[in-house]
């Protein structure tokens, strides 16, 4: 399946010079969302999950599905205030702005094998904050997957020691 076909590309949104990459045209296809998860699903299976953390709010289409389908937890990243038990949290630059992002104290068991999933990796900035979330709680990182990759804004280089599971990638 081409899952490019499904993704809206919209022009200057949020701000001018932005493309943005709207999946919510993915989404709401059934067969395809079903699809794109089960492909994820089938590129990160042979490593030994315990739990999938994905940042608020795309991150949660990705990765509560996902989690569902390989049957392991999924624990929420948030931006900050959202959480109600005790957080950590750790700022960061996106790609048009600033923000905080939390978790709970108690959401990865130290050890605990962890994927980060979200909807895309642009700049890297949401994905090196989520690791670095993930691993002051002890956890291990066992790779990041993104429905989209925007490869010019090399956000891997944020990840250089994190293998990366990609489904589109746009120049
Ligand atoms: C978007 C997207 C990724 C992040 C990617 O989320 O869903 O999480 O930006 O950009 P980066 O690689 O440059 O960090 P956003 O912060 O807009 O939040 P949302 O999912 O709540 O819309």
């Amino acid at each position: 399946m081409n899952f490019k076909d499904y993704i809206r590309v919209i022009p200057d949104f949020p701000q001018a010079g932005i493309s943005f990459k709207d999946i919510t045209t993915l989404l709401n296809q059934g067969e395809v969302y079903r699809s794109a998860i089960d492909e994820l699903k089938a590129m990160v299976q042979h490593l030994k999950i315990d739990v999938i953390a994905g940042p608020e709010a795309r991150g949660f289409v990705v990765g509560a599905p996902l989690a569902y389908a390989l049957g392991v937890g999924f624990t929420p990243i948030r931006k900050s205030g959202k959480l109600p038990y005790e957080t950590i949290e750790v700022g960061y630059d996106l790609e048009y702005g600033k923000d905080k992002l939390a978790m709970h104290i108690d959401a990865i068991e130290k050890g605990q094998n962890v994927l980060i999933a979200d909807d895309l990796l642009a700049t890297g900035g949401t994905i090196a904050t989520s690791v670095n979330l993930v691993r002051q709680l002890g956890g291990n990182v066992v790779g990041a997957a993104f429905m989209i990759e925007l490869a010019d804004l090399n956000g891997r280089d944020k990840l250089q020691d994190i293998d990366v599971f990609t489904l589109m990638n746009y120049e």
